[in-house]
């Protein structure tokens, strides 16, 4: 791994907090840690400890960061926020307006994130102006995985239509394979609920669903189609799959005792990290439909006193954009570098498909904000749509009155 030097570093450390001597501190908090994700923050730490900085690990377990979020309010309310903080989306507008984040555009500035950032994360990473995030990575959230020799010894292909899927689906059940290893947890059936909008309704109609809120839209005949996809993925599932965490679930695909999984590309991560091949043990593709739903992971950093980790902040914000932390980084993770100019020649087939497909989808318009990955609407609005969906998983409920659920839901959100 190329080691950096602490002097550039150290130059926008002592820019940002006129600290000259100040070591770097930085206690981080995230929700990376699973295998693969583990192994890619740890990325980071190494880098952070190569230039003299003291990390202090603040992980908190739980896939999609829900409760993460939940340990970030009670230390922000408390008096005491981390230093850094695993942050995306919306939400780092949201504690922006608290008046509680660090502004880092002197690094920001001094590193010229703005010509190295496509303009949409850029937007992200932006407060009125200012730079108050830094972005790690762009996951893919419409995905689906699957077991090669299980394909293979079903005479199956990678579905290409829903209707593909469920046909695939039925043959594998007939011959007692669970289908759909799932994860019953309320942000997994949101990510495959987006998925569906995404592929039975379209790219347009994603938009007007799921990112304008618009009432039509969610009480349209498409989005009860929507739910009645949902309502059969739901019988594709195994019996134990409430409270499943998502890497486990990508196990099953793993160790063959389930066909698909449909979850964003930090699965991949978990084959990596197994040792798995792509396009020979496993196969990836997106969910049927165009469209790509984009996840960009970031860290905000909190206002905190004292120089050590003002330091600390502009060192990590620093490295998290540095070009080796991009590649390395995102080869763990299982995503593709949020920096434009990285080389993707040691990427796999599946990142070298997300990275033609994003640049594909954003000139046909039909690249979008991951609503279950916290990337379109404010945390009210999405926590309103997720409890319906997952309401709707685990249970009978008809695809009508999730429906009508939805929009009244959406609309007491507003
Ligand atoms: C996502 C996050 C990913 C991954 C996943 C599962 O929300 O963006 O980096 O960690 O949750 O934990």
């Amino acid at each position: 791994m190329k080691k950096f030097t602490f002097a550039a570093a150290s130059a926008v450390a002592i820019v940002a907090s006129g600290a000259a001597f100040a070591e770097p501190q930085a206690e981080v908090l995230h929700w990376w840690t699973s295998g693969g994700e583990a192994k890619s923050v740890a990325v980071l730490q190494e880098e952070f400890a190569a230039n003299g900085g003291t990390w202090t690990d603040m992980p908190v377990a739980g896939g999609g960061g829900d409760a993460a979020m939940t340990a970030l309010r009670a230390r922000v309310l408390s008096g005491n926020a981390p230093t850094a903080v695993q942050l995306k989306g919306p939400a780092i507008q949201e504690w922006y307006e608290e008046g509680v984040l660090a502004d880092i555009s002197a690094v920001a500035e001094a590193e010229n994130w703005a010509n190295l950032l496509p303009a949409s994360i850029a937007a992200h990473m932006q407060c009125e102006g200012s730079w108050c995030a830094a972005p790690v990575n762009v996951h893919r959230v419409d995905w689906i995985w699957a077991n090669a020799d299980i394909l293979e010894a079903n005479g199956i292909e990678m579905p290409t239509t829903w209707d593909e899927f469920n046909a695939a689906a039925e043959k594998l059940q007939a011959a007692g394979i669970t289908p759909l290893a799932h994860g019953g947890q309320a942000w997994q059936d949101a990510t495959v609920f987006e998925t569906v909008v995404l592929g039975v309704g379209g790219p347009e109609f994603f938009h007007k669903a799921l990112v304008e809120l618009d009432q039509d839209a969610l009480t349209s005949d498409t989005m009860v189609a929507v739910f009645d996809q949902m309502r059969t993925m739901r019988g594709y599932v195994d019996d134990n799959f409430s409270g499943r965490d998502w890497n486990l679930a990508t196990a099953m695909v793993m160790n063959g005792e389930a066909a698909f999984q449909i979850m964003g590309d930090w699965a991949k991560g978990e084959f990596m990290a197994a040792g798995k091949v792509p396009g020979e043990d496993f196969l990836c593709a997106s969910t049927p439909g165009d469209g790509y739903l984009y996840n960009v992971d970031s860290f905000a950093m909190f206002d905190v006193d004292g120089d050590d980790k003002v330091a600390g902040q502009a060192l990590l914000a620093e490295l998290i954009m540095g070009p080796n932390f991009q590649e390395v980084f995102n080869l763990n993770k299982g995503s593709i570098p949020a920096r434009t100019d990285v080389d993707l020649a040691a990427f796999d087939v599946c990142a070298h498909t997300s990275a033609e497909d994003m640049s594909g989808t954003s000139e046909r318009g039909s690249l979008l904000p991951s609503y279950a990955h916290g990337m379109a609407l404010r945390g009210a609005q999405s926590g309103a749509i997720t409890d319906v969906v997952t309401a709707h998983f685990n249970s009978d409920m008809s695809s009508a009155d999730a429906v009508q659920m939805l929009a009244d839901a959406v609309a007491n959100s507003m």
